[in-house]
């Protein structure tokens, strides 16, 4: 049995938000995600990446080499890795939101985070990222675009 397993990490890129070639990203990777069996949350801002993903090690140590030869980013930092009691995102192959839903910066001042140490970094993103899955509902990027299309 393959231990269950989570990364979390950062990059840097000149992907827009809610751009087409974004939306191509996320809906090709909640495709391949959902196949895989992986799960998760990619919360882009302001030219940087924060990215949950957990499942199995070797689908998800795989993935992660994927990823990380990926030219659409740069700079990838991984900030926690480890073994994973149980998901924390078990119903989404791939969230995603961006800073125009809601800034990690401004997400940070609303709740008097002082980032001191990495690991209280590494916690507080991830309960920003619980809560965007949360708001967002998980739903599809495709469903997300239209709803801003029909705005
Ligand atoms: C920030 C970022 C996150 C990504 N996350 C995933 C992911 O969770 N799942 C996935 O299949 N592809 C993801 N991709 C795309 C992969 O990097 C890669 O393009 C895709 O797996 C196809 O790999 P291949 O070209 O080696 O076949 C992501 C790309 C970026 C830039």
């Amino acid at each position: 049995m393959t231990e269950r397993s989570f990364v979390l990490y950062r990059s840097e890129t000149r992907l827009t938000p809610r751009s087409e070639i974004t939306r191509l990203l996320v809906d090709s990777a909640r495709r391949s995600n959902r196949e895989q069996a992986l799960t998760g949350f990619l919360h882009h801002d302001d030219g940087i990446f924060f990215h949950w993903l957990e499942g199995d090690a070797t689908p998800l140590a795989q993935m992660m080499q994927r990823i990380a030869r990926d030219p659409r980013h740069s700079n990838l930092v991984t900030l926690a890795s480890g073994p994973l009691p149980a998901r924390r995102f078990p119903d989404c192959p791939m969230g995603y939101s961006s800073q125009t839903d809601y800034s990690l910066l401004r997400w940070l001042a609303d709740h008097s985070v002082t980032v001191r140490e990495h690991a209280v970094f590494a916690t507080a993103l991830l309960s920003f990222l619980e809560e965007r899955a949360g708001s967002t509902g998980c739903q599809s990027s495709r469903s997300i675009w239209r709803a801003k299309a029909s705005m």
